[in-house]
C-alpha cells in the first residue's frame, strides 16, 4: 500500500532567497547557505524515499521557489487544478508544473487569470479523504474555492488565514491520518476556528504554541503514521506519540529563511478519490451597489474593510468616479463570503452604508410571521438607526419608527402595508417579520459637500485640539438651540446628577425657562439632587457655594425624598411653595414634560419616578418623538438607552467627563453626533454665556 502513495519534488539546483514576498524573507536576501539547503532537501528526499515513491519535475533557472512544489496544483484522483500565484515572482513557475502534470497523465485545470490560488499550499485533503480545507486571506482567493468544489467533486471548508506568518495554509495547519489535525489555532479567525471545531472532534484536535508554529511544526508530511517535519518540541513530540505517530525531525532551516519546510517542499500526487462524496461548497458571492460621497466620505474603504475584517473577500467590478467635488461616485462591487451566515452578516453592515442589490438582481425581502407574541422570527433582521426601504411586491416601502436593535414589522391596514420598526416585546403573533438580508436598503444622504459643511457640526473636519473644540461645539450648539427654538423646533435633554454636582443646575434651569429645552430625560438622581439643593443648598450633602461637606449632609437626600413624598408629586409640592427654584420646578412651571426612569439602586423613590422600566422606555420614546436635537449630560445610562430609540438626522450632542463615554455615544457612524469631552458644569456655564452673546444688540444685528 505504501508503495503506491507518490510525492513530486523539485531538486533545490537554483534554490535562493532572491525576493520578499513573505515575512519569513525578509533579512534573509542571498542569506541561506546553498550547500546546506542541498544537504537538507537531499536528507528529507532520503527520508521520505523510504516511505513513498518521490518523483522528481527539473529545477528551472529563474525560478528559485519552484524547490516549493506543494505550490504546484491540488491534486485529487487523476485531477489536478493549476497554481495561479498571486506574485509575479512565482508565476513563471505555472507551465512548468502544467507541463509535468500534462506529461504524468493529469487532468489539468485552469482558474480564470486574475484568480490566485496556490495549490495544495493552500488547499489540504482531510487524510481520511472526507473533504477538503481550503485557505484564503493572503494568498488564494476565496472565489477560488467554488472552482475546487465543482472540478474535484469534493465538499470544500474555507478557512481564514489571519497572521501574514502563516500565508499558506500548510503553515499551520495538518491534517493526519485517522482525523487527526495538527494546527495553529491563533493564524485563523474565529469563525474558522469554530468550522474546525465543529469537523474536527476535541480528541482529535491536537493545537499547538506560537513557539512549535514558527518552527513549521505544522508544516509536516504524514504517510500514514509517521510525520516528517523541521522540529518539534518535547511536549509536542509527546502528544503525537501518545495517539500514535511516530515523528521524524529533519533539519530544513535553510528553506525556513524563504518560509517553507516539509510540507512546503513535497507534493503528494497520490490521493485517492471517495466515490460516494460529491462537491459541496458554502461560499457565496453577491453583487452590490453603492452610491455617494465613496472616496471623500470614505465609504467605500470603509465597505471593503468590513468585507475582509469579517471574514468574506471581495472584487470592485466597476467603478465610477464622481469627478466633480459635488458629484458622487458609484462602485459595483462582488462580495464572497465562506457561507451563509457570514455573508449576512457582512451584507447587513453593508446595508447601513447604503449598499444595495444591483437592480437586476433586486428581491423582494424575505418574511417569516410572528408566532408567538413578543418573539421574532430566529433569523430576523436587526434594525439600525438609518432611514430604511424594503422591497415588498416590486414596490420599495419606508419603514416607520426607524429606531436600532428592534424588527421590522409588516402589518395590513385599511391605508395598505405598513412598515416599522418594533421592539421584541412588542411583536404580535400574525404579523410578518423581515428576516436574513435581502430586499433591504439604507439611504443615507448625499448632499453635496458644501451643504453638509453648513449645516452640520462642521467642526467635526479633523484637527481641532481639544479646548478649542469644547469653544467651538459650545457656539455651534448655542447657534443650533437658537435656530430650533425660533423655528418652534424640539430639543431633549438626558441630564445625570453630575449636572447637579458640578453647578449646572442654575444653567440648565436657564435652558428650560428661556425654552431651550422641550423635555427633560434622566432618572431618580437628577431630580433628588436637583431639590436638594434647591431646598437644602447642598447636592449630595456637599454645600454648593461653599464647596465642603456639611454635617449630617448625607441625609439630606432622603430627607427630600420624604418631603416630596408627603406633597404627591414634584409638581404639587412646587405649587405648594416648597420647591422654589432649580431644574424641576422650572420644568414645572414652564410646561416642559419630564421623565424619570427608575434603577435598582433608587433611593426612595420619588413618587414621579418610573420603576416600571418598560412604561418608563415607553414614556422615553414618546417624548423623543420628533427631537431635532438631543444634548446629553453626562449620563451614561440615560443617554445610551436614548441612543437606542433615535433614528439618524437627530443632531446629538453628547457631554461627559469620561472619554469612553463620549466615543461610546458618539460614535454612532452618522455625521450628526458630536462628543465633547469636558465638566459638565463648566459646558453650560459656556453655552448659556454663548447664548447671552448671541442675544446682545450688537450680536443680533450681525446675525
Ligand atoms: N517563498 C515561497 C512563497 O512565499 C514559499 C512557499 C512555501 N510553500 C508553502 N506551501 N507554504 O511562495
Amino acid at each position: 500500500m505504501t508503495s503506491q502513495i507518490r510525492y513530486l519534488m523539485c531538486p533545490p539546483d537554483h534554490y535562493d532567497v532572491d525576493y520578499v514576498i513573505n515575512p519569513w524573507m525578509e533579512g534573509n536576501i542571498h542569506k541561506s547557505s546553498r550547500d546546506r539547503a542541498v544537504q537538507q532537501w537531499y536528507q528529507l528526499h532520503h527520508i521520505l524515499k523510504e516511505h513513498a515513491i518521490v518523483d522528481l519535475v527539473p529545477p528551472q533557472q529563474g525560478w528559485p521557489d519552484m524547490v516549493f512544489t506543494a505550490n504546484a496544483g491540488l491534486v485529487l484522483g487523476e485531477t489536478v487544478v493549476l497554481s495561479r500565484f498571486l506574485h509575479k515572482e512565482r508565476q513563471g513557475e505555472e507551465p512548468y508544473f502544467k507541463q509535468w502534470f500534462e506529461e504524468n497523465g493529469y487532468k489539468v485545470y485552469e482558474l480564470p487569470k486574475d484568480l490566485p490560488f496556490e495549490g495544495a499550499g493552500d488547499a489540504l485533503l482531510d487524510r481520511e479523504g472526507r473533504w477538503l480545507w481550503a485557505g484564503y486571506g493572503f494568498r488564494s482567493e476565496l472565489d477560488s474555492h467554488p472552482y475546487l468544489a465543482k472540478w474535484l467533486d469534493i465538499e470544500v471548508l474555507s478557512l481564514r488565514l489571519i497572521d501574514d506568518r502563516f500565508y499558506h495554509l500548510d503553515t499551520c495547519f495538518c491534517p493526519l491520518t485517522d482525523g487527526y489535525l495538527l494546527y495553529y489555532p491563533a493564524a485563523f479567525d474565529s469563525y474558522s476556528n469554530r468550522v474546525i471545531e465543529m469537523r474536527v472532534v476535541p480528541e482529535k484536535r491536537i493545537a499547538i504554541a506560537e513557539a512549535d508554529a514558527v518552527n513549521f511544526a505544522c508544516n509536516a508530511v504524514n504517510v500514514d503514521r509517521i510525520v516528517i517535519m523541521n522540529k518539534a518540541s518535547d511536549p509536542l513530540k509527546e502528544r503525537l506519540v501518545n495517539v500514535g505517530f511516530q515523528i521524524i525531525e529533519t533539519p530544513l532551516t535553510e528553506f525556513l529563511k524563504a518560509g517553507g519546510a516539509a510540507k512546503c517542499l513535497t507534493l503528494r500526487a497520490t490521493e485517492p478519490v471517495r466515490e460516494e462524496l460529491h462537491a459541496n461548497v458554502s461560499v457565496e458571492s453577491r453583487i452590490l451597489r453603492m452610491e455617494g460621497h465613496l472616496l471623500d466620505a470614505g465609504l467605500i474603504n470603509r465597505a471593503l474593510d468590513l468585507i475582509v475584517d469579517n471574514g468574506g473577500s471581495f472584487q470592485v467590478l466597476n467603478f465610477n468616479l464622481g469627478e466633480q467635488r459635488q458629484s458622487t461616485s458609484a462602485a459595483e462591487v462582488k462580495v464572497s463570503a465562506p457561507s451563509h451566515e457570514v455573508m449576512e452578516e457582512i451584507i447587513s453592515q453593508l446595508i447601513d452604508l447604503g449598499a444595495v442589490d444591483l437592480p437586476q438582481d433586486e428581491r423582494d425581502v424575505k418574511l417569516e410571521p410572528v408566532t408567538m407574541s413578543g418573539v421574532a422570527p430566529d433569523d430576523f433582521y436587526v434594525s439600525t438607526i438609518y432611514p430604511t426601504e424594503i422591497r415588498i411586491n416590486g414596490e420599495w416601502v419606508t419603514v416607520q419608527n426607524q429606531r436600532m436593535d428592534g424588527a421590522i414589522a409588516i402589518s395590513q391596514t385599511p391605508q395598505g402595508l405598513i412598515a416599522q420598526c418594533k421592539i421584541l416585546r412588542d411583536l404580535e403573533v400574525g404579523e410578518q417579520v423581515v428576516v436574513d438580508v435581502q430586499g433591504i436598503r439604507t439611504i443615507r444622504k448625499t448632499e453635496s459637500r458644501e451643504k453638509r459643511n453648513s449645516e452640520e457640526f462642521s467642526f467635526m473636519s479633523a484637527g481641532v485640539s481639544s479646548e478649542r473644540r469644547v469653544e467651538l461645539v459650545v457656539e455651534q450648539v448655542a447657534w443650533e438651540l437658537r435656530k430650533i427654538r425660533d423655528a418652534g423646533g424640539k430639543v431633549v435633554v438626558t441630564a445625570g446628577p453630575v449636572v447637579i454636582h458640578t453647578g449646572g443646575g442654575e444653567h440648565l434651569s436657564r435652558l428650560i425657562r428661556e425654552g431651550y429645552v422641550q423635555a427633560l430625560l434622566g432618572g431618580n438622581a437628577i431630580a433628588v439632587h436637583d431639590i436638594e439643593q434647591s431646598i437644602m443648598g447642598t447636592s449630595l450633602g456637599v454645600d454648593m457655594k461653599r464647596g465642603v461637606a456639611v454635617r449630617g449632609g448625607h441625609r439630606h437626600h432622603l430627607k427630600i425624598i420624604n418631603t416630596i413624598r408627603r406633597y404627591g408629586t414634584i409638581a404639587k409640592a412646587v405649587e405648594a411653595g416648597v420647591i422654589k427654584n432649580g431644574v424641576m420646578y422650572e420644568c414645572v412651571k414652564n410646561n416642559v414634560p419630564f421623565c424619570l426612569a427608575g434603577s435598582i439602586r433608587d433611593d426612595g423613590p420619588l413618587p414621579d419616578t418610573q420603576m416600571d422600566l418598560i412604561k418608563a422606555q415607553e414614556k422615553y420614546a414618546e417624548l423623543l418623538k420628533g427631537a431635532d436635537m438631543i444634548l446629553m449630560l453626562s449620563s451614561m445610562l440615560h443617554s445610551i438607552g436614548v441612543g437606542n430609540m433615535t433614528p439618524a438626522g437627530v443632531k446629538m450632542v453628547c457631554v461627559d467627563i469620561n472619554p469612553a463615554v463620549v466615543t461610546k455615544l458618539s460614535d454612532r457612524g452618522s455625521i450628526e453626533s458630536v462628543g465633547v469631552v469636558t465638566d459638565v458644569g463648566l459646558f453650560l456655564s459656556l453655552l448659556t454665556q454663548q447664548l447671552d452673546k448671541l442675544t446682545s444688540p450688537y450680536t443680533a444685528k450681525m446675525g
